[in-house]
């Protein structure tokens, strides 16, 4: 098939694009990619493929936090097999204290003597999820076994950067300022620097990236955007550096709201434009969670089920996922018309598929669910953007770790296991620091009924990314009958050697459980090569990687 026959029957928008050297294409290949390595996009920032843990449900009193009497494998508290696996997959930074439970939070709480810290309520008691446990334990009368200490040793452990949120809805300013003054005064300095110090943490933390209130525009206090501006300005206009490079990171929209960007931005920079070079972020919270098909806008409602789901629910979620592009670009665009250096970048430190309540591996978990190859395709999707877009995105943080959301870890007393979610993040870690690269898919729509309506998702997506002379090229097959036979060049350069793994399933609903810990992990691929091209049989429903060596 000619290439222009092959766009018009794909429905791809491939305008202006040529491939070069057309004749070494086979004609037997469904799909082409083509990797540009004289045209770099970017170095993807490595934090990108950070974490996100909150104090709700298992996430920390079961998941991440076992305590230091526990006989579960720990190293000071902390559940050993997560910092292994975390050390796995380099985990860069992680998030923390919340979410919602961020902006209910007292950081002081969470300091000194263990014995001597207060319960208090959590955030999260009120919530749906949370009515049906009848034992009101950690995740409802916050114990604060786990404070700052403990999450920034949990940081170090895993070999990762601690990102604080911040307290904007309930407490004043000068709480953010001390909380910074905790963890980064030098030794001996002020009287916060010998309180770490009585804690065990005589030298400085340096914690560098900061959030600055959560959803502000919901829980984190319900503010239009011209009160969130001028609470901003107000936290953000004086807070001690000890000569570190804060990072400070804005309140973003819900999804794409685009009013929330504009007003608070026009707020910030029109009547006394803001200078602060440490504003480098600005947070988006993008869940996959309408499944409805348009039927309904309720929050409840309009959620699919983790493990009970058809073919056009699969694709649904992934065309949701799918968003984040939009997203991205819509949110720049916006930026960029008051911040004209663009100076701040989009951190997504909340994403994932977001489905109803059932799915939990105990009641206490709550937002917790089942992570199926579906959710390792959603999750795949996501980080390719993220990595198509390395000026624009300098931090993400999936939501969440562990027994929540988007999970990569389930875990439940001495039990644990790891989700397909990790393997995607295992696979795509190569991509870390990486010099991003213009690569070109060309496959066709998978095509499909919707409601008795033909519908349509794209067939073939993915990044590429190089160090050295090694290219790491990570594709997304969505389609769920097709074994997708592609053919890629690199052009620039001589390829030496390939090799490939995948992670696949032949059932749509596969995933790891307590019994079957390895039902979904990646296995090898073969790679052929014919003329400096590569080829490649990408099965359905797939998530595949190759390690390209260039001569
Ligand atoms: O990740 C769960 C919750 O989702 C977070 O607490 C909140 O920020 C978001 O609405």
């Amino acid at each position: 098939m000619e290439r222009r026959q092959f766009l018009k029957n794909s429905g791809i928008a491939g305008a202006g694009f040529v491939f070069s050297g057309t004749k070494a294409w086979a004609n037997y290949a469904d799909a082409r990619i083509e990797v540009l390595l004289d045209e770099p996009k970017g170095e993807i920032s490595p934090n990108i493929y950070g974490q996100f843990t909150e104090h709700i449900g298992g996430v920390i009193y079961d998941g991440v936090w076992v305590g230091e009497k526990s006989k579960i494998p720990n190293r000071y508290g902390i559940r050993s097999q997560l910092l292994d696996l975390m050390k796995q997959i380099h985990v860069p930074i992680i998030r923390w204290p919340g979410g919602c439970f961020a902006d209910s939070y007292d950081w002081k709480d969470g300091i000194g003597p263990a014995s001597k810290r207060p319960r208090r309520t959590n955030f999260w008691e009120g919530d749906h999820d949370a009515i049906r446990l009848y034992e009101k334990g950690p995740q409802i009368f916050e114990p604060n076994e786990f404070g700052t200490n403990e999450f920034v040793r949990f940081c170090k452990l895993s070999g990762a950067q601690p990102y604080l949120a911040a307290n904007l809805r309930s407490l004043p300013a000068l709480d953010f300022d001390q909380w910074v003054e905790y963890c980064n005064s030098p030794a001996g300095s002020t009287t916060l620097a010998e309180m770490r110090a009585n804690d065990g943490f005589p030298e400085p933390f340096n914690v560098r990236y900061w959030g600055v209130g959560n959803e502000s525009w919901g829980c984190g206090g319900n503010f239009t955007p011209e009160e969130y501006a001028s609470e901003f300005r107000r936290f953000t206009t004086w807070i001690p550096k000890y000569g570190i490079d804060l990072q400070l990171i804005g309140s973003g929209p819900n999804g794409n709201d685009i009013d929330w960007t504009h007003r608070f931005f026009e707020q910030l920079y029109s009547d006394h434009a803001y200078h602060n070079a440490s504003f480098t972020g600005w947070s988006v919270h993008h869940y996959a969670s309408d499944l409805s098909r348009g039927k309904t806008k309720d929050w409840v409602s309009s959620k699919g089920d983790a493990l009970q789901f058809d073919a056009v629910d699969w694709y649904e979620l992934l065309r949701e996922s799918n968003r984040i592009e939009q997203i991205i670009h819509d949110q720049w665009a916006v930026m960029g018309q008051y911040d004209t250096q663009h100076r701040v970048k989009l951190v997504v430190d909340e994403y994932g598929p977001w489905y109803r309540e059932g799915t939990e591996l105990d009641p206490t978990h709550i937002f917790g669910q089942q992570v199926t190859v579906r959710d390792a395709l959603a999750t795949a999707l996501t980080l390719d953007t993220f990595n198509r877009n390395p000026d624009k995105v300098s931090m993400a943080t999936c939501a969440q770790l562990i027994n929540n959301l988007n999970a990569l870890f389930l875990a439940h007393e001495d039990r644990f296991f790891a989700t397909p979610n990790f393997h995607i993040f295992a696979m795509y870690a190569a991509h870390q620091g990486g010099q991003a690269l213009r690569t070109e898919f060309s496959a066709s729509d998978v095509q499909y009924l919707r409601d008795g309506e033909s519908a349509r998702f794209w067939g073939l997506n993915g990044s590429a990314s190089r160090k050295g002379q090694v290219v790491t090229l990570t594709i997304v097959n969505p389609d769920l009958s097709k074994t997708t036979e592609t053919q890629i060049a690199l052009r620039g350069s001589r390829v030496i050697r390939a090799s490939g793994s995948v992670l696949a399933a032949s059932d749509m609903h596969a995933h790891n459980t307590f019994d079957q810990p390895n039902a979904v992990m990646p296995a090898n691929l073969a790679v052929t090569m014919s003329d400096q091209l590569l080829n490649v049989s990408i099965p359905a429903a797939s998530v595949t990687k190759l390690d390209v060596v260039l001569g």
